[in-house]
């Protein structure tokens, strides 16, 4: 679908869109060259929004819940009206006390040993991918394969669809959807009943009737202190877990995938040295970190010098965080063993990722498995590859070549 054309940015000071097709290409640029000019930006797009650049900033934000809600995180002209505590998609939009409510639901669901024990279903949802890519390829040798359409974009869709226990056919909607909350937030109105509130419903509905093992079921008998789970709270969860887990990890396997492909000798150094990859994964994260969430000003508060006001956005680059020379020695650079790495990949405070066990275990075995089918590739033209825009950055399409 078209993406509305915004208007040029001539300032990324005083007039930044993270949501603009030049954003997507150069990004780490601009974070750069804005933390050394301000280092915090400001916009008067979507109704005015800040961007802080530098990880102290950026981390002060995300620890302080009294001057900044959650209540919305995606920067767009209207603010969402759902109300805090609870928000349209908890616990990521709740605020305390009931965030800690509403994410302890999921913690036993995402734990490090119930992750683990998905670790099959997702090589075996690679393995497929990477044989349809073959038998292609066998039949037209030296075509080109799409990394990014026809391998890392179905890897999260396919196994949240198994987790919620949702048919996998149903991931083209399921992109639909995130598409239109990331990419184009508040760009577009459908009809309800093309929703995904209203596809979740159905679902919901189907569920309550016949409960089973999947994750959609155990939402369905959760309770606090006794009381079941609103309806509005198992959905707009349900919501969450598509929209947060999908488009992300897609673009960390990607991200990763791009990087290797034009780097040869960190393709043999990860094939020779299998000790280095729990490293290169960890590096993979920090310098192609993909999510940047957003605050709503609460209160008057001042950071880095700069007056916001309630209803203000703020963004929260953790993309940017991970490149500040303050925060990373050699920030700028891939160091495939870095040894000290607390990178922000996954966001500071009370909100850091709740399926970060997932996206790892989906990210090393989605490298581990390609890499074992394809040592050897590089991109076929690196002028097609393209960027989504938005608050979660990564390659949309990945044309990539196999030397014979
Ligand atoms: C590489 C992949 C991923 C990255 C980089 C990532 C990053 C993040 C970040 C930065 C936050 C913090 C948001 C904030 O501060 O407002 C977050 C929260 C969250 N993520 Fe992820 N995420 C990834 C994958 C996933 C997956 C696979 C799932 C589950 C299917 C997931 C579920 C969540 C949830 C539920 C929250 C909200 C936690 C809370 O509010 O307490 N994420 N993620």
């Amino acid at each position: 679908m078209p993406d509305i054309p915004r208007p040029p940015v001539t300032d990324w000071s005083t007039d930044f869109d993270h949501t603009h097709p030049d954003y997507a290409a150069r990004a780490p640029e601009i974070w750069d060259e804005l933390r050394e000019q301000c280092p915090v930006a400001h916009t008067d797009r979507f109704g005015g929004a800040w961007f802080p650049t530098r990880h102290e900033d950026i981390s002060t934000i995300a620890k302080d819940t009294e001057n900044f809600t959650s209540r919305d995180v995606v920067v767009k002209d209207v603010r969402g009206d759902v109300p805090a505590p609870m928000g349209y998609a908890p616990p990521i939009t709740s605020d305390p006390p009931f965030h800690k409510i509403a994410r302890g639901v999921l913690l036993e669901f995402f734990a490090p040993k119930a992750i683990a024990a998905w670790e099959g279903v997702a090589r075996e949802t690679c393995r497929e991918l990477i044989a349809e890519i073959k038998e292609r390829l066998a039949e037209d040798p030296g075509a080109v394969a799409d990394a990014a359409t026809e391998y890392a974009q179905h890897i999260p869709v396919r196994i949240i669809a198994d987790m919620l226990g949702l048919p996998r056919e149903d991931g083209d909607r399921f992109r639909v959807f995130i598409h239109r909350v990331l990419s184009e937030p508040g760009q577009n109105t459908v009809e309800f009943e093309d929703s995904l509130e209203y596809y979740l419903d159905e679902k919901i509905a189907e569920r309550r009737q016949n409960l089973g093992d999947d994750l959609i079921s155990y939402l369905c008998q959760a309770d606090v202190d006794g009381m079941p789970l609103q309806d509005e709270h198992v959905r707009g969860t349900i919501a969450l877990l598509i929209i947060a887990g999908i488009d992300t990890t897609w673009s960390g396997i990607g991200a990763s995938l791009w990087h290797l492909a034009q780097h040869p000798e960190q393709r043999r150094r990860w094939t020779d040295d299998p000790e280095v990859r729990p490293f290169a994964l960890e590096e993979f994260l920090r310098f192609y970190a993909p999510v940047t969430m957003a605050r709503l000003v609460a209160k008057d508060v001042e950071i880095g010098g700069c007056p916001m006001k309630p209803e203000d956005w703020t963004l929260l680059s953790f993309p940017a965080a991970n490149r500040d020379p303050e925060a990373f020695d050699d920030a700028g650079s891939f160091i495939i063993d870095r040894q000290r790495n607390r990178h922000t990949a996954f966001g500071l405070g009370i909100h850091r990722c709740v399926g970060s066990n997932l996206a790892r275990l989906e990210m090393k075995v989605g490298i581990e498995e390609w890499m074992e089918a394809f040592p050897d590739f590089a991109l076929n033209d690196p002028d097609s590859v393209t960027w989504s825009t938005g608050q979660v950055r990564g390659p949309r399409t990945l044309p990539v070549v196999f030397p014979s």
